[in-house]
C-alpha cells in the first residue's frame, strides 16, 4: 500500500518511511523504521498520531463531513433509523429489508437483563450519577456471560455485540429510575429502539395508558444516531486500547464509558445545561465572554480536535431541537440563551481565530431536556447511542491480527541515584 517515501534524515543516517494512502483523507506516514534510529516520535494528545487503520468513520475537520461506512450523517440522521445505522457500523452496509429485520429481532431478544443485575444497583446511593453506576454495571456484564467471553471467537465476539447494543438501553434507564426510587421498568419488545428506551424511563407499573409520543421517540432515535460513532474520539481510542490486550468486551465498553465521562468529550453536554444555568440570561453573556477570553473558563459545547469549521452533527441537532420545541410547544429561554451564545460567538474574533464552532454537544442537552431528561443522564445518552460504535471498533481491531498497545515517552525525570535511608533524608 506504500506508494512513495518520506525521508528522514537523523544523526547522520536517512530513513525512508513509507507513505500510505487511504481511501479518503490524509495519507500517512509509517514511521517503524524510527525503531532503528534511537528516537521515538513525540505527539502529546496525538494531534497528528494515526494509531490504526479503519473502515468504519471518515471525518473532514475542514469540509465539516462526516461519514459512516461512506453514508453522510445528516442523510443517516434524516432517514435510517439508529439500528440501522448500527448494522452498518458493525457490518459495513446499511441492511436490506431482510437483514433489518433479523437484525431488529436479535436486538428485541437481547433488550433484558439478568434479574441479578438489579441487585448491582442497590449497592449505590441514590443520589449516585448515573455515568458510576454505568462504568460499574456495564464492566459487570462480563459476570453474566463466560460462556461467551472467547475473544478469539467469531461467534462470542458477535453475540457479545448484540447484547451490549440491546442491553445499553435497558440498564440506562435502570440507572435512571434508580435514582428516582421508582421500580424498573422492564422492556417492551412491541416498541422499537427509541420507544423501548423512552417507556423503560418514564412509564410506570401505575400507567395502564403509557403514550408513545412520535416526535420525541424520532428525535431520541437522531440523537442517538448523532452520536453512534466519531472515528478515533478518546473514548473510541480507549476502548481500542484495551480490547489490545486481549480484555473482554464487556470491560472494554465499560473503560469507553469512563473516558466519555470526561467533560472535554462526552461529558459536555452536561456542562453545557450547567453553564447556561450559570449564565441565566442573554444580558450576562458579554460578562461571560469575557471570563472566556481570561481563559477563565470554556464555552462549552463549542470547539472540536477535529472540526475547525463546522461539526455537520451540531446542524442537525439545531433542526431537531426546533422541532422538538415546537411540537411540545416548549419556549425554553436556554434555546433563545444557547442561540445569542453561538451568535455572538460566531462573530467573535477569539473564536474565530480559534476555529470553534458549536459541536454535537451544544444543542443536545436541550433537546434532553425539553424531553425530560434530567442533566444527570445526557452523557449515559450519549454512552448509550457510542456503544454501537465502540464495539464496531472492537470488531474491526479483532478482524485482523494486532499487538497489545504500548506507547513509550519522553522521559525528563530523575538520573540514577543511589537509595538512602529515611534517618539519611534531608
Ligand atoms: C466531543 O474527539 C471527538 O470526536 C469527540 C466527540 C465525539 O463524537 O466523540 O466529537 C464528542 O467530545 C465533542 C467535544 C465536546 N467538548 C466540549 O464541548 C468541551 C469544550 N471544548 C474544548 O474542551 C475543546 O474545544 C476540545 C477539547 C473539544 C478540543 O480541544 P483541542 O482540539 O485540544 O483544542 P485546544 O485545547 O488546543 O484549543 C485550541 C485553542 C486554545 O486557545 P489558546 O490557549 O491556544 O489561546 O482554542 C481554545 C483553547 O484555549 N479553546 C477554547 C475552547 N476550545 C478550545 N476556548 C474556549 N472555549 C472552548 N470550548
Amino acid at each position: 500500500m506504500a506508494d512513495t517515501n518520506a525521508k528522514l534524515t537523523v544523526n547522520g543516517e536517512e530513513y525512508e518511511l513509507p507513505i500510505i494512502k487511504g481511501t479518503l483523507g490524509r495519507p500517512v506516514i509509517d514511521i517503524a523504521a524510527l525503531q532503528e534510529s534511537g528516537f521515538w516520535s513525540y505527539d502529546p494528545g496525538f494531534k497528528v498520531t494515526a494509531p490504526v487503520e479503519s473502515k468504519i468513520t471518515y471525518i473532514d475537520g475542514g469540509k465539516g463531513e462526516l461519514l459512516h461506512r461512506g453514508y453522510p450523517i445528516d442523510e443517516l440522521a434524516n432517514n435510517a433509523e439508529y439500528l440501522e445505522v448500527a448494522y452498518a457500523l458493525l457490518h459495513g452496509d446499511l441492511p436490506t429489508a431482510e437483514q433489518k429485520a433479523e437484525f431488529f429481532e436479535k436486538i428485541r431478544e437481547h433488550t433484558a437483563v439478568h434479574d441479578q443485575l438489579r441487585k448491582f444497583f442497590e449497592g449505590f446511593r441514590r443520589d449516585a450519577h448515573p455515568m458510576a453506576i454505568m462504568v460499574g454495571v456495564v464492566g459487570a456484564l462480563s459476570a453474566f456471560y463466560h460462556e461467551d467471553l472467547d475473544v478469539s471467537n467469531e461467534e462470542h465476539r458477535e453475540i457479545t455485540a448484540i447484547r451490549l447494543i440491546a442491553k445499553m438501553p435497558t440498564l440506562a434507564a435502570m440507572s435512571y429510575k434508580y435514582s428516582q426510587g421508582e421500580p424498573f421498568m422492564y422492556p417492551r419488545n412491541d416498541f422499537n429502539y427509541a420507544e423501548n428506551f423512552l417507556y423503560m424511563m418514564f412509564a410506570t407499573p401505575a400507567d395502564v395508558d403509557y403514550e408513545k409520543n412520535d416526535v420525541i421517540t424520532r428525535a431520541m432515535d437522531k440523537i442517538f444516531t448523532l452520536h453512534a460513532d466519531h472515528e478515533q474520539n478518546a473514548s473510541t481510542s480507549t476502548v481500542r486500547l484495551a480490547g489490545s490486550t486481549g480484555a473482554n468486551p464487556y470491560a472494554c465498553i465499560a473503560a469507553g464509558i469512563a473516558a466519555l465521562w470526561g467533560p472535554s468529550h462526552g461529558g459536555a453536554n452536561e456542562a453545557v445545561l450547567e453553564m447556561l444555568d450559570e449564565i441565566g440570561t442573554v444580558e450576562n453573556v458579554p460578562e461571560f465572554m469575557e471570563k472566556v477570553k481570561s481563559r477563565e473558563v470554556k464555552l462549552m459545547g463549542f470547539g472540536h480536535r477535529v472540526y475547525k469549521n463546522f461539526d455537520p452533527r451540531a446542524q442537525v441537532m439545531k433542526e431537531t431541537c426546533d422541532e422538538v420545541l415546537e411540537a411540545l410547544g416548549i419556549n425554553d429561554p436556554k434555546l433563545e440563551l444557547a442561540m445569542a451564545l453561538e451568535k455572538i460567538a460566531l462573530e467573535d474574533p477569539f473564536f474565530i481565530e480559534r476555529n470553534l464552532y458549536p459541536n454535537v454537544d451544544f444543542y443536545s442537552g436541550i433537546i434532553l431536556k425539553a424531553i425530560g431528561i434530567p442533566t444527570s443522564m445526557f452523557t449515559v445518552i450519549f454512552a448509550l447511542a457510542r456503544t454501537s460504535g465502540w464495539i464496531s471498533h472492537w470488531l474491526e481491531m479483532h478482524s485482523a491480527p494486532f499487538k497489545i498497545g504500548r506507547p513509550r515517552q519522553l522521559y525528563t525525570g530523575e538520573t540514577r541515584r543511589d537509595f538512602v535511608k529515611v534517618e539519611d533524608r534531608k
